[in-house]
């Protein structure tokens, strides 16, 4: 059945936990939207993961858009989110309206996830006065790094977690259908979780938020890029992946591969006619 906002609405209001992953192209995506889960997210982590850039800081709007596109035609029924890359919200409401719209119109997300809290309030109701759900985004904001000085893990003080507490609670009178928590400490999540209408995603959060979301690669051994507490590989097939390649390398070097049945052939007697027309005087 295909999942909208309203999956969202419901998960938080029955109590039903929300899984989220993310993805980046069209196989992936089909492979991920026939396993029934709520929500795929084309993640900025795109810059890294795929794109091989140090940080999420370089992504732009023509990698998100070309991302988008490429998932959105593998997505039957889950519900899609895009992110908003770096510099495509900060400036103005109105890059913000018009970025948004772009990830909607040309990519075919359902909707737009922004990261930070009160700076980007005006943003966040621009682009809901638009008609486009928005997911919030607090604790580590990776295109905030420079900002926190590194990767690290936000809210671990009594300042710093009411902040975010609070933070919270004005992106939902902002209007965010739902907001992701990525590297609180458990329990500042399940406050807020307890505290606000609105479905919590996290990641690295604890499991006390209404749902979790976690990357592609990080749950499959894709990415050696990042090690973090939270995340946990699933399955690897990273090594399944560079054994499945050094077999090919191998069998070509042999020469076992192509063999018969992996090869097409002329009939015989097409082959001596052939063969008399090139050959003979
Ligand atoms: O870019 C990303 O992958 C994210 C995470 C929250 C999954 O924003």
């Amino acid at each position: 059945m295909k999942k909208t906002i309203n999956t969202f609405r419901e998960a938080k209001k029955n109590g039903n936990k929300l899984s989220l992953l993310t993805a980046y192209d069209y196989s992936t995506a089909k492979l991920i939207d026939s396993c029934n889960i709520d929500g795929i997210l084309v993640g900025d982590s795109l810059g890294m993961v795929c794109l091989g850039y140090k940080n999420t800081l370089s992504v732009t709007m023509s990698d998100m858009l070309h991302h988008t596109r490429a998932v959105a035609k593998g997505v039957t029924n889950s519900f899609l989110i895009s992110d908003m890359p770096f510099m495509s919200y900060q400036a103005s409401v109105y890059d913000s309206i018009i970025n948004a719209g772009r990830l909607i119109q040309e990519g075919g997300a359902e909707a737009v996830k922004l990261e930070g809290g009160s700076n980007i309030i005006p943003q966040i109701e621009g682009i809901v006065k638009a008609q486009i759900p928005v997911v919030g985004h607090l604790g580590l904001t990776p295109q905030s790094f420079n900002v926190f000085g590194g990767f690290k893990v936000q809210g671990t003080t009594v300042d710093s977690a009411k902040f975010i507490i609070d933070e919270a609670k004005r992106l939902e009178s902002a209007g965010v259908f739902a907001l992701v928590l990525e590297c609180i400490p458990k329990e500042i999540a399940q406050i807020i979780t307890e505290n606000i209408s609105i479905p919590t995603i996290g990641i690295g959060a604890g499991a006390g938020c209404d749902g979790q979301i976690l990357v592609y690669h990080d749950i499959l051994g894709l990415y050696d890029g990042t090690e973090t507490k939270f995340s946990k590989e699933f399955a690897n097939i990273g090594i399944q992946t560079k054994a499945g390649i050094e077999s090919y390398i191998n069998e070509v070097i042999k020469g076992t591969y192509p063999d018969m049945e992996h090869s097409y052939s002329m009939s015989q007697t097409d082959l001596s006619l052939l063969k008399k027309k090139l050959f003979s005087k």
